[in-house]
């Protein structure tokens, strides 16, 4: 007698990113569907799900392109943290227009055209994929509420119309690279998607909801030992070229860069966009008593405009000065010390439209900032040099015990060149709040 051809196939998977269980769903002749399961998803519960759609290139061969393999790494690592999880890895190809015809696509964007145009050269659809499978394996696997991790609102339309509740959308960020930030921005521009490193009050991270604030991001670049520059000041260059055009990339991405002026003094910055295609954002540079040299190239270089926050004690003979030079003069609160009040800081550039912030160092602005539980997103990029003694990228934060440290969701890190970029949320609703 024959037997019926069997449609599912499950076995359990130990991964890194934990004890996993894996689905093989034969739907029709040709789908199948891959599903990795963790806990206990059948039921009304809502259920983190991830409709990951396959990419050879982003995720087996290391390429740079696309964000795919950060993506995929990052929802199976969600998934083997949630209580209740599932990622579907669908073989969607390519958007779904399958390898070979992809690998056209890139050649034509190797001559400049964008990911969509490429498409549309080649008479193919800019997105091809079709949800209804993942939506019937949901269904066969019990999964009736869905909490969707995706920037992409066509899943989340998908799985409702093929009735799927969908309770909330969870974002899943890939941090750009050297090559792929015009990709990502092409994704969020042309195609719908809503990414939160684009420069809107969208680079908000959702659940913060601030808006008397400009979302902020802090980058430096350090060496293994933890300095942002030698002891003598220097911090030319701590990171290799790849990071530096990561560096610039989310410059370009942000609508002002801050540094503290014991930087400006140190290394007399441009803080313009030069190493990738994109906009200089506004310069923000904090003076409390505005020792801004009037030839520093924040000033001599008109490429963009610079934003000089200082206190009330600062003189006006000195404002002029800066005024006459092309600078903005803002005057923010001081704090006990005289210095200028960060909190303050953050609301003026906020009241005059500057809806996302890059902290660019040096010691003093990212430690006022960390102690201030202003920051969104912590990006550090991490060299292999050691150098001893130091300037140290962080200074005293009112932390005595190891159990008091400042922990991050969404943690990662990925390589840049022989670099390493650490990205991380923090969570500051885990901290004890300073006065
Ligand atoms: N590797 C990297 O990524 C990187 C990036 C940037 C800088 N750096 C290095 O960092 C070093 C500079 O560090 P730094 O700490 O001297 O400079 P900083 O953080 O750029 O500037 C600190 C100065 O900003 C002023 N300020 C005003 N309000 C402040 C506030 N609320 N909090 C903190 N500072 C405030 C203070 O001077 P006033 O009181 O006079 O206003 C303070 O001395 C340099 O060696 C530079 O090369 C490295």
């Amino acid at each position: 007698m024959r037997r019926a051809r069997e449609t599912e196939a499950a076995a359990s998977l130990p991964t890194r990113h934990g004890d996993l269980e894996i689905h093989v769903f034969r739907l029709g002749d040709e789908t199948e569907v891959v599903a990795l399961v963790h806990g206990e998803i059948a039921g009304d519960e809502p259920v983190l799900v991830r409709l990951h759609s396959e990419c050879l290139t982003g995720e087996a061969l290391g390429s740079l392109r696309c964000d795919c393999g950060e993506q995929l790494e990052s929802g199976l690592e969600q998934v083997g943290r949630a209580d209740r999880g599932v990622l579907l890895y669908l073989r969607h190809e390519g958007r779904g227009i399958g390898l070979f015809d992809k690998i056209r696509a890139y050649a034509l964007q190797d001559g400049g055209l964008d990911t969509v145009d490429a498409n549309v050269a080649l008479g193919l659809p800019i997105d091809g994929r079709d949800y209804t499978a993942a939506a019937a394996v949901l269904r066969r696997l019990g999964v009736r509420r869905a909490r969707v991790m995706t920037n992409n609102p066509t899943k989340l339309q998908a799985l409702a119309d093929h009735g799927i509740e969908v309770v909330e959308r969870v974002p899943i960020e890939a941090m750009p690279n050297r090559v792929n930030g015009s990709y990502l921005r092409t994704k969020a521009r042309r195609m719908g998607h809503l990414l939160d490193s684009e420069p809107s009050m969208s680079s908000a991270p959702a659940r913060n909801g601030h808006h008397a604030r400009p979302a902020v991001t802090v980058h430096y670049a350090q060496t293994i030992d933890g300095r942002i520059a030698a002891r003598t000041g220097d911090a030319r260059w701590v990171s290799g070229e790849s990071s530096m055009q990561l560096a610039h990339e989310l410059r370009a991405s942000h609508d002002a860069v801050m540094v503290g002026i014991g930087t400006v003094l140190a290394d007399d910055p441009h803080l313009t966009v030069r190493l990738v295609e994109g906009r200089s954002p506004i310069r923000v540079i904090v003076d409390s008593t505005l020792r801004l040299p009037i030839a520093a190239n924040v000033l001599a270089d008109r490429t963009a405009r610079t934003i000089i926050v200082t206190t009330p004690s600062a003189t006006q003979e000195r404002a002029r000065a800066i005024r006459s030079a092309g600078g903005e003069i803002l005057r923010a609160h001081a704090d006990d010390s005289g210095a200028v009040e960060m909190k303050d800081l953050l609301r003026r550039l906020r009241g005059i439209g500057i809806g996302s912030l890059l902290i660019e160092g040096g010691r003093g602005i990212i430690t006022s900032a960390l102690r201030d539980h202003v920051v969104d997103r912590l990006t550090v990029c991490i060299a292999p040099k050691v150098i001893g003694e130091g300037v140290a990228a962080v200074g005293d934060l009112h932390i005595d015990y190891l159990r008091q440290a400042l922990t991050f969701s969404s943690a990662r890190f990925v390589t840049c060149g022989e670099d390493l970029i650490f990205y991380g949320e923090p969570k500051w609703e885990d901290l004890p709040q300073t006065a």
